[in-house]
């Protein structure tokens, strides 16, 4: 296995110049693609009713593939220690956290990481991340989860049990907004087999921010993510052709529509494309939730979506197979 030069090996060194493999094309640049004023991403309250809800989400997930949600109810002490355990993690010496690094290549994807695979371009991201299944009891290994700081399991265990309620209740609402039963996207997603995989992605301060980008413009392949960061600004969702900073809001929840429910709805609601950004004096954290089907689930258009002036934009495929077909940049 190649030994990876960590992200955050490379900011402690104080560098003052970027290595050239993180300098983007000059039209992927941040200075030379900037996100646009006066549109703002849309922000929901869960406290309102659901008919308002179920309207303010679908037009969100038309027309942008992206929402923020506010009065969630996971609690903002929570949201504060999955961030201090996160933080306490890449805080430790480098030969501890190597002890849990992955290996994407002979299909070890949980634990440590930092994308090797460069881009046609051959470029490399600004960011470092761990990655590991939450959810369902099942797929969890906890040998693999950080065993410092200790509390690591039982914050985000508990994390994972307020997330599940969330999610139910936006793949309800995302549901009625299609015009099916409430039950239905969760019943596609495997029912009590959906699985969560968390991220927590680590972008240290980065002497060129102008000339990287932390992650490069991308679609989610899950059918939703749930995420929220550090309070440091850096993701953009591309809108109408222009990207949009989405704005802090403490202890909102960031929601992207990802690719399945793009395929499932048969595109009424759009995989959002997004990007993130790095900062020259500040370290960034994010962490999202994917919210995935297992891999032997079939996802395509929705029959009941289906009719002589909706006939089917998507071929249905399992989740395996699309996530094979996208990893390896193959049509879908
Ligand atoms: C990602 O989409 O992979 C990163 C999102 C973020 O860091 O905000
Ligand atoms: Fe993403």
């Amino acid at each position: 296995m190649e030994i990876a030069t960590r992200v955050q090996t490379l900011a402690l060194r104080g560098l003052r110049e970027l290595p050239a493999e993180f300098i983007r094309p000059a039209n992927e640049r941040p200075e030379n693609s900037k996100a646009i004023e006066g549109t703002s991403v849309p922000v929901i309250s869960l406290s309102q009713p659901t008919d308002v809800l179920v309207k303010e989400m679908s037009s969100a997930c038309s027309e942008w593939g992206f929402f923020l949600i506010t009065d969630h109810g996971i609690s903002p002490s929570l949201i504060q220690r999955l961030q201090d355990v996160g933080e306490q993690f890449f805080q430790l010496p480098q030969e501890e956290k190597e002890k849990y690094a992955n290996d994407p290549s002979s299909g070890m994807f949980e634990g440590y990481g930092t994308k090797m695979t460069r881009n046609l371009e051959q470029k490399v991201e600004w960011v470092d991340y761990f990655f590991h299944f939450i959810w369902p009891l099942s797929k969890i290994n906890y040998a693999i989860w950080p065993q410092n700081p200790p509390s690591y399991r039982e914050v985000t265990d508990e994390y994972t049990q307020e997330l599940l309620k969330v999610t139910d209740k936006l793949l309800e609402l995302l549901s009625l907004g299609l015009g099916l039963e409430g039950e239905k996207l969760k019943s596609c997603l495997g029912g009590e087999k959906l699985e969560l995989e968390l991220k927590i992605n680590f972008y240290p301060p980065c002497p060129q921010p102008e000339l990287a980008l932390g992650v490069e413009p991308h679609t989610d392949m899950s059918a939703l993510t749930i995420l929220f960061s550090n309070n440091v600004s850096g993701l953009q969702a591309w809108k109408d052709g222009n990207w949009v900073a989405v704005d802090n809001i403490p202890n909102a929840l960031f929601v992207h529509v990802g690719d399945q429910f793009e395929v499932l709805s048969n595109g009424k609601y759009k995989s959002a494309l997004h990007r993130s950004l790095v900062n020259k004096e500040h370290l960034r954290m994010s962490w999202p939730v994917f919210c995935v089907p297992p891999l032997d689930a079939v996802i395509g258009p929705l029959p009941s979506l289906i009719n002589e002036e909706n006939l089917p934009k998507y071929t249905s495929k399992t989740y395996e197979e699309y996530r094979y077909r996208k990893f390896n940049k193959l049509p879908q």
